[in-house]
């Protein structure tokens, strides 16, 4: 069963887009994912086929209307019951690589792309939808997004990426960002390799790169630091 990517969108000119190429393109067309966008206006019932409008209360810009996306996501339920239903806005809940593992492993995903100045709140009070943000900077819309988080899960699919994906060293998945990374050739513009690497020995190599993530990861995010450090407080083997 290939995962199904079904996208929610005014632009689904926009998909598969980048998706097409490389490591997701290759996967595309060896069936291991499908990518289904649907056009959101579709939904529109008015002759001018009209998906938003001004918003209540007064101020800048256009709101997305409850009415013609419930009947977009309606469709998208019934054609993909089982798949987690998420909207693409900067009020989400910030995305995960723990999220990622979690959509990666099930049938799917369905997004719905927001656009304009954002969707009607009561959309998400009458339909099971999960709002997800990519970070803390404003979008054009949500596709961009979107077609960052299939990135994310297509990665994790069984057989799309081999060996490196086994990642358990991976960045994240230890609540650290990820060692430094060295190759040829060994001198570049005067600058060498950090000799350990060149030590071929294995426990002083893990070592040398756990600590390397130790100190860019507090250097860099302290948020993450400080979340690594509370999760050891609170293990029983936590006392150091
Ligand atoms: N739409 C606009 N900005 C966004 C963001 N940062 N994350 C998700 N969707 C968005």
């Amino acid at each position: 069963m290939s995962f199904a990517a079904t996208i929610l969108t005014l632009y689904p000119e926009m998909f598969p887009g980048p998706l097409g190429t490389s490591l997701a393109g290759r996967a595309l067309a060896e069936g291991k994912w499908v990518c289904d966008p649907i056009q959101i206006r579709d939904f529109a019932t008015d002759k001018h086929r009209s998906v938003d409008d001004t918003p209540a209360g007064g101020g800048a810009g256009m709101v997305m209307r409850a009415d013609v996306l419930a009947r977009a996501v309606d469709h998208a339920l019934e054609k993909r019951p089982d798949a987690p239903l998420l909207a693409m806005t900067p009020r989400g809940r910030p995305l995960t690589q723990a999220r990622v593992r979690e959509l990666a492993a099930g049938p799917g995903v369905t997004i719905l792309c927001g656009r304009f100045e954002g969707i009607d709140e009561r959309l998400f009070e009458a339909r099971p939808i999960e709002p997800v943000s990519i970070g803390d900077y404003i979008l054009s819309g949500g596709e961009m997004a979107a077609l960052v988080t299939l990135d994310a899960c297509i990665r994790l699919l069984p057989g799309v990426m081999g060996a490196a994906s086994s990642g358990d060293e991976e960045s994240f998945e230890s609540g650290l960002l990820e060692y430094p990374h060295y190759t040829r050739p060994p001198e570049w513009e005067g600058r060498t390799i950090p000799e350990v690497l060149r030590s071929g020995d294995h426990a002083k190599i893990e070592a040398w790169r756990k600590t390397m993530a130790e100190n860019d990861t507090r250097l860099r995010r302290p948020d993450l630091w400080e979340r690594h450090e509370g999760a050891r407080d609170q293990s029983p083997s936590g006392a150091r």
